[in-house]
């Protein structure tokens, strides 16, 4: 994937004279200190990362962290005081005001917290508005409107009034205003943050089905650790105007690099989001089914466990053999494991979430085995492995 958006050492200093601030910063003295010696507020700090082509970034943080100057610096609502903000590799900072609202007309789309509807203009007029704007005639507004109507599933209320919607409606015709545009990069800070839990969810859900078809590229504020990896390809967390920690959500969820981020962690179901992948073990043993219960048996005394996942000829995953057979196949005298070979265990894949994996798991004799498409056993999970993995990472998060 290439970086549509590539940011570098962003620094954004509120005041009269920004640059005193500069030297402070580099100094790595605090926001309010700086303030207390200059008089200017500083809200980024060295913000750096990248946004790929197609993906949503999630940049999260608490209230007064720079999310917002962050966006607004991103189409040059705000005029940043230090840096780089690379669109397609043309840094957007030294451009001319004309060509600054070019490329904002040309690129972005916008959508905020409060919707910021015309009271007084229809659902297609809203939707219309920025189209109005571009110099479009009234056919090809009207057009375009509709169409982004019936990507957010409004288009049966073209003639309302805001008023008449509810706040999850009033939403999708700020999502439709900013799509009818088809614009390439959707800014949209805080979006959702307004709208009530269900209203929410459902938002979360709709712009993901959205993004399969539109395939846009995203940066997505929020406060909200929940939404950040719903929605999140990748999550950017800041704090006090600096980026602390960034990558996929389930890095996040797994290694909280602070204490700031494992606040947000500590409230969240971490089994609806990790998968096995994250809780499997490598076994500490396995045997074949062409061995005999001999060699079966002195494996797993020698691995100290009581069961042992049996691999077929091709290396796929059999099944598993418990100790107490093998024994008695020795007695027996048997010399291969076909006849103690229990073939009825609960197998997964690295991807299942860990939730599925706990009533999976007490219901299985063996260990969940976690396999490939082709049955290729990739790990194990026990039952004490699953529930260390979920206390991990609550302990991880408990501790500062
Ligand atoms: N126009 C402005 N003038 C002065 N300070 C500002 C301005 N806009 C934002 N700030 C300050 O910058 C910091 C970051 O604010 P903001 O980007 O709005 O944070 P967030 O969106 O994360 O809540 C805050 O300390 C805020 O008071
Ligand atoms: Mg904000």
């Amino acid at each position: 994937m290439t970086s549509l958006i590539e940011v570098n050492n962003l620094t954004k200093v509120f005041g009269t004279h920004p640059h005193k601030a500069l030297p402070l910063i580099e100094q790595d003295i605090s926001n309010r200190e700086i303030q207390k010696r200059t008089d200017q507020i500083t809200a980024l700090r060295n913000v750096s990362f990248n946004v790929n082509r197609g993906e949503i970034l999630v940049v999260m943080g608490l209230s007064g962290s720079g999310k917002s100057t962050l966006i607004r610096c991103l189409n040059r609502l705000i005029k940043p005081t230090a840096g780089q903000i690379l669109i397609e590799g043309t840094d957007i900072i030294p451009m001319k005001n004309s060509e600054v609202r070019q490329l904002r007309r040309d690129k972005f789309g916008m959508v905020f917290q409060h919707f910021a509807l015309f009271p007084h203009k229809t659902v297609i007029e809203n939707a219309a508005f920025g189209l109005e704007i571009r110099g479009l005639d009234a056919e090809s507004r009207k057009k375009q409107a509709l169409e982004a109507l019936e990507l957010v599933g409004l288009s049966d209320r073209e003639n309302a009034y805001p008023a008449e919607l509810s706040g999850g409606m009033q939403q999708r015709v700020g999502l439709a205003r900013a799509l009818a545009q088809d614009p390439e990069i959707l800014l949209m800070d805080e979006a959702f943050s307004a709208l009530d839990p269900l209203n929410r969810r459902e938002m979360q859900d709709e712009l993901l089905s959205l993004q399969k078809s539109v395939h846009k590229t995203i940066v997505f504020i929020t406060h909200d650790l929940d939404e950040a990896i719903t929605l999140g390809d990748r999550i950017v967390i800041i704090e006090a105007g600096k980026v602390i920690q960034s990558g996929v959500p389930e890095e996040i969820l797994t290694n909280p690099s602070t204490r700031y981020v494992e606040r947000f962690v500590e409230h969240f179901d971490v089994s609806k989001v990790l998968t096995a992948k994250s809780a499997m073990r490598r076994p500490r043993a396995v045997a074949y089914l062409n061995q005999g219960p001999r060699v079966a048996l002195r494996k797993m005394d020698t691995a100290d466990i009581s069961k042992i996942f049996i691999l077929d000829d091709s290396h796929r995953l059999a099944g598993f053999v418990t100790a107490e057979d093998a024994a008695g196949a020795i007695k027996k005298k048997e010399v291969s494991l076909s006849n103690i070979v229990q073939k009825t265990f609960v197998a997964v894949t690295e991807e299942t979430p860990l939730q599925d994996l706990i009533e999976k798991s007490l219901k299985s004799q063996a260990a969940i085995a976690v396999i490939d498409e082709e049955n290729y056993l990739k790990g194990m999970i026990t039952k004490s492995h699953l529930l260390a993995a979920l206390a991990n990472v609550e302990e991880g998060a408990c501790q500062s």
